[in-house]
């Protein structure tokens, strides 16, 4: 079976609301053969990229750039993994203020160098979620998930 591996972090109600959207659209009853595992960004190991078959980010804009929370998943992940997950499909979400491009540029620069490929456009988002927003999320979850489905 594959698995999808959501890796977030969520420190407030509206980045809270983007991850559940994600999760319910990797998990929706119409995909099957797909097993969604969820990470916290400060909790992820290479261990779980290298046992990932596509791999759902969900950051926010934190000082220009992603949180320092998924810097640190990369930080970790980034070497162990180069070798072996070069191709991965992934998808990203990321929740700010007011400007999150600093954030995408990084996001896009890190899993470049990973050779990660982006299966699908990112959702950005600024201040609280609109209701197009939460059917972003759930469209990315959903379509990661059903790249990998059997
Ligand atoms: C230290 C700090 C830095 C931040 N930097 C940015 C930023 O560079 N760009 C942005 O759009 N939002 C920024 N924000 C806002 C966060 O992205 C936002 O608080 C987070 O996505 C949670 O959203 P919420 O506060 O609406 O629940 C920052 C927040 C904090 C606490």
């Amino acid at each position: 079976m594959a698995t999808l591996l959501i890796v977030h972090h969520t420190p407030s109600p509206n980045c809270q609301a983007l991850f559940e959207a994600a999760v319910s659209g990797a998990t929706t009853d119409e995909i099957e053969g797909v097993r969604v595992e969820r990470r916290a960004a400060l909790a992820a190991t290479a261990s779980d990229v290298l046992a990932a078959d596509g791999i759902l980010l969900g950051t926010p804009a934190n000082l220009g750039y992603m949180s320092g929370a998924l810097k640190h998943f990369f930080d970790q992940v980034y070497y162990p993994c180069l070798d072996e997950t070069r191709g991965r499909p992934f998808g990203y979400y990321v929740h700010g203020g007011n400007d999150v491009t600093g954030a995408v540029r990084a996001i896009e620069s890190i899993t470049t160098g990973l050779g990660w490929r982006r299966a699908t456009d990112a959702v950005t988002v600024t201040g609280e979620p609109a209701k197009a927003d939460i059917e972003a999320c759930w469209e990315l979850g959903a379509t990661l998930a059903a790249g990998l489905a059997d």
